[in-house]
């Protein structure tokens, strides 16, 4: 077993400001890596561009980030930003942005890089530090060395090989206070999918199961929010961001299984958000897996039983019409996978496969 998470972390409120000089540390020039618009709402760039100012860092920002982001746009920014002798990337955001400014960290410390180093496990993998600011609660990035991206060559999400782990993580629940409930919920359910597809992984082991299951009893404190049978206050937004880095660290330890394999053509072909391609899957999957670990699993995230984690499922995600031509094609490609047929910790033959990918239709969920 081994155990590498080589990410400095400190969640508190405020962050940012108090670790102001650490962000600072790691050079004189910084590149902001964002999405479009959430980083200016929620506070966070604010906070960010702030800090650095008081530490007399000079920086640039990179505001383009789209949803699932490609391997174009991290070499736009490689393009556009080389000349600018950059020393760290900073990402502030859900996963797009981070797994972003992950892979332009990378690009930026190897300005000969083309799309196949991006995929060459033989070339050098260092990159410019990174400081990861989340401020969604699903991805789990910012304790990561994982970058998600989306190939449009090949009409689907790949992860770069090489890992960049971030220098320093800056958590900080409050930025998700004027976040949209539907980005919590799905954001949550990516955790919550995380967790479980982390301990009933392959690659599972002791380890992977410390952190899912402090991910797993802070995630259960939350359930009501995601219902919305209850006001979010400071707290709950602390805990699914600590659930959400712990969901992250479980995922840098085993990976993720079925449900993340079999959202990525969904997720490219119909524009479904992360957490609910994901999510569309997690039933059939949770419904093959072993039964005393699924029900030990289940009862830690706070469910009764099987039909409890799916009636939440149904009621937090709500109707979702996958066309069946869509079902078909994903369960061919990832039944091609051998990688991703067996990543869970239980055997995955063709026709469980079929009973994962069709479970909501045949058990007549919205
Ligand atoms: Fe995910």
């Amino acid at each position: 077993m081994k155990y590498y998470m080589p990410v400095r972390v400190f969640d508190e409120k405020d962050c940012v400001s108090y670790h102001a000089k650490d962000i600072s540390a790691l050079g004189k020039r910084a590149l902001i890596v964002t999405g479009k618009k959430s980083a200016a709402i929620n506070g966070s760039l604010k906070d960010v561009t702030d800090a650095l100012r008081q530490n007399g860092t000079d920086y640039w920002i990179f505001s383009e980030v789209e949803e699932n982001p490609s391997v174009e746009t991290v070499f736009a920014a490689r393009d556009r930003f080389i000349s600018e002798n950059i020393d760290f990337v900073i990402g502030i955001g859900g996963g797009s942005p981070m797994d972003a400014a992950k892979a332009i960290a990378l690009v930026l410390k190897h300005p000969e890089a083309d799309l196949e180093y991006l995929y060459d496990k033989s070339a050098d993998p260092s990159a410019l530090p990174v400081v990861c600011v989340p401020t969604t609660c699903g991805t789990g990035s910012e304790v990561t060395g994982v970058s998600v991206l989306t190939r449009h060559d090949k009409k689907t999400k790949i992860s770069m090989v090489h890992r960049v782990y971030p220098a320093l993580a800056l958590i900080d629940g409050k930025y998700l206070k004027s976040a949209p409930h539907t980005l919590i919920v799905n954001s949550a359910v990516d955790a919550l999918s995380h967790l479980y597809e982390s301990v009933l992984n392959a690659k599972s082991d002791d380890y992977v199961r410390m952190t899912a299951e402090a991910g797993l009893k802070l995630w259960a404190e939350c359930k009501d929010v995601l219902t919305g049978e209850k006001q979010a206050d400071e707290q709950d937004y602390e805990k699914l961001m600590r659930a959400s880095a712990f969901a992250g660290m479980s995922i840098a330890g085993s990976g993720t299984s079925l449900p993340h394999a079999l959202s990525y053509i969904l997720t490219y072909d119909l524009l479904l958000e992360h957490g609910k391609a994901v999510g569309y899957f997690l039933p059939g999957f949770m419904a093959e897996a072993p039964a005393i670990e699924r029900d030990e699993l289940l009862s830690l995230s706070g469910f009764d039983s099987i039909d409890d984690f799916i009636s939440f499922i149904n009621r937090v995600l709500g109707k979702q019409d996958i066309a069946q031509s869509e079902l078909e094609k994903t369960c061919i490609a990832v039944a091609s996978n051998q990688a991703k047929m067996k990543s869970a910790s239980f055997e995955v033959d063709e026709k469980m496969l079929e009973r994962i990918v069709y479970f909501r239709q045949k058990n007549g969920m919205p």
